[in-house]
């Protein structure tokens, strides 16, 4: 089979930049019979020791301190964005401006205005992007989106969605760049929430109205050694600065659909580490998923032949989408970085077959082997959900999207 060979240049190599990096070198493994074949060429990072580690581990044919070299190299066709978040606009409008194909963790900008920014600046250039709402890309998840688009679950009702992690519930937790407004901007509402608003859009649909709440419960953190660690390290007793930013957000939401429910996210929460949940109800059934056990998903189909009065757990298995690229058999799980390579795999397809992101109401789309990436068009969506709320939080009344 010819291989079409797709050239792909990282900037940011911190905990993200690396496990893109092994994304995309497990495509040739996992996705083997597909046409595609990407190319490490070169990666970025203003530490250089950690340019140097990628080129080890990963086998990067070159690499540099100026993103910009990225950009300009003639062998790279998707530049992939895993610095801090205050320079994803930047290096977006010099990529797209560059007719590259673009890649940018979320939140994608460090506020929503950034974050349109940035969608515009890319479909002014007409190139192909991809966001990382990893947690979409779960078998199960899938799963429970095909339930639902065949109508499985009757009439959507309710729609809770969490992100809850406990990366800084230690006050000792070192105060990284996502505690700093001037880098990350927004707080839990950029960091965590982006991906509950994406999997509520992709779950149930549009959101129609909010109404918020915010708090940040720890105000000083240790401050971070530069280019060492990440988010989850722990500092030592000393220097301390402020937190800039917000730990906890939570919104009550309509959807366009009728659906009523809630969204909420923490990154100072003891007890759950990654939580990043969803429960959906219908008027014929309800699914519940937790990443945290994330090859199961629990499923109430009462008007189902046999179906026990009460939820029944379904572990991921081969009849699952992209399940059996990993593994044959049922409840052989798959873990995070999985999702990362079906994520990198299924943006490498869209470039191949040329076809832009999902539209808006990404369920519309034949999920079996048809998907596409969420793009910058689904991260452009969440951004007005999370004005609605920044606006909510500051007005203290329900806002329209
Ligand atoms: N999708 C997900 O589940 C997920 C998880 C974690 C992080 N993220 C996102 O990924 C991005 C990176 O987060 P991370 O946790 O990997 O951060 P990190 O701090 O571990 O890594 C960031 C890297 O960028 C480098 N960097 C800083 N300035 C740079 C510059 N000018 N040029 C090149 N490199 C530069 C840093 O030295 C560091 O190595 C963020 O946008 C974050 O929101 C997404």
């Amino acid at each position: 089979m010819e291989k079409n060979t797709i050239g792909i240049g990282i900037i940011g190599m911190g905990w993200m930049g690396m496990t893109h990096a092994r994304a995309y070198q497990q495509i040739n493994d996992r996705f083997h019979d597909s046409p595609l074949q990407p190319k490490l060429i070169i990666c970025a990072d203003d530490v250089v020791e950690r340019t140097t580690e990628a080129k080890t581990r990963f086998g990067f044919q070159r690499t540099t301190t100026d993103y910009r070299h990225v950009i300009d190299d003639e062998d790279v066709q998707v530049v992939n964005i895993a610095a801090p978040n205050s320079m994803h606009l930047e290096i977006v409008e010099v990529a797209t401006a560059a007719g590259k194909h673009v890649f940018c963790e979320k939140p994608v900008g460090r506020n929503p205005a950034e974050t349109k920014a940035i969608y515009a600046a890319a479909h002014r250039a007409e190139v192909l992007t991809c966001v990382g709402y990893n947690y979409r890309w779960a078998p199960v998840v899938q799963y429970a989106h095909q339930l639902i688009s065949e109508g499985k679950l009757g009439t959507l009702t309710h729609y809770r969605g969490r992100f809850f992690a406990g990366y800084a519930s230690h006050p000792q937790a070192v105060l990284s760049w996502r505690f700093q407004k001037e880098v990350a901007g927004l707080g839990t509402l950029g960091d965590l929430l982006s991906h509950v608003i994406d999997m509520a859009h992709f779950i149930v649909g549009g959101i129609d109205s909010v109404v918020s709440q915010q708090e940040t419960f720890i105000r000083e953190r240790p401050v971070a050694t530069a280019g060492t660690g990440t988010h989850f390290s722990l500092g030592a007793e000393g220097e301390t600065d402020a937190v800039t930013n917000e730990d906890y957000v939570g919104a009550l939401v309509r959807f366009e659909n009728g659906a009523r429910g809630s969204l909420e996210a923490c990154r100072v929460i003891t007890g759950p580490k990654c939580e990043m949940a969803f429960e959906v109800h219908g008027t014929e059934g309800a699914l519940r998923w937790n990443f945290e056990q994330m090859n199961e998903l629990e499923v109430y189909l009462p008007a189902e032949d046999g179906f026990p009065d009460g939820y029944t757990r379904v572990l991921s298995g081969p009849s699952h989408p992209f399940h059996s690229y990993f593994n044959p058999g049922p409840a052989v799980g798959l873990g995070y970085d999985d999702l990362k390579t079906i994520e990198a795999y299924q943006f490498l397809q869209a470039i191949h077959t040329g076809k832009p992101g999902n539209p808006r109401k990404s369920r519309d789309h034949d999920h079996r082997d048809g998907v596409l990436p969420p793009s910058f068009r689904e991260a452009a969506a969440v951004a007005d959900v999370q004005t609605a709320i920044q606006t909510s939080w500051e007005e203290d009344r329900w806002i329209s999207i």
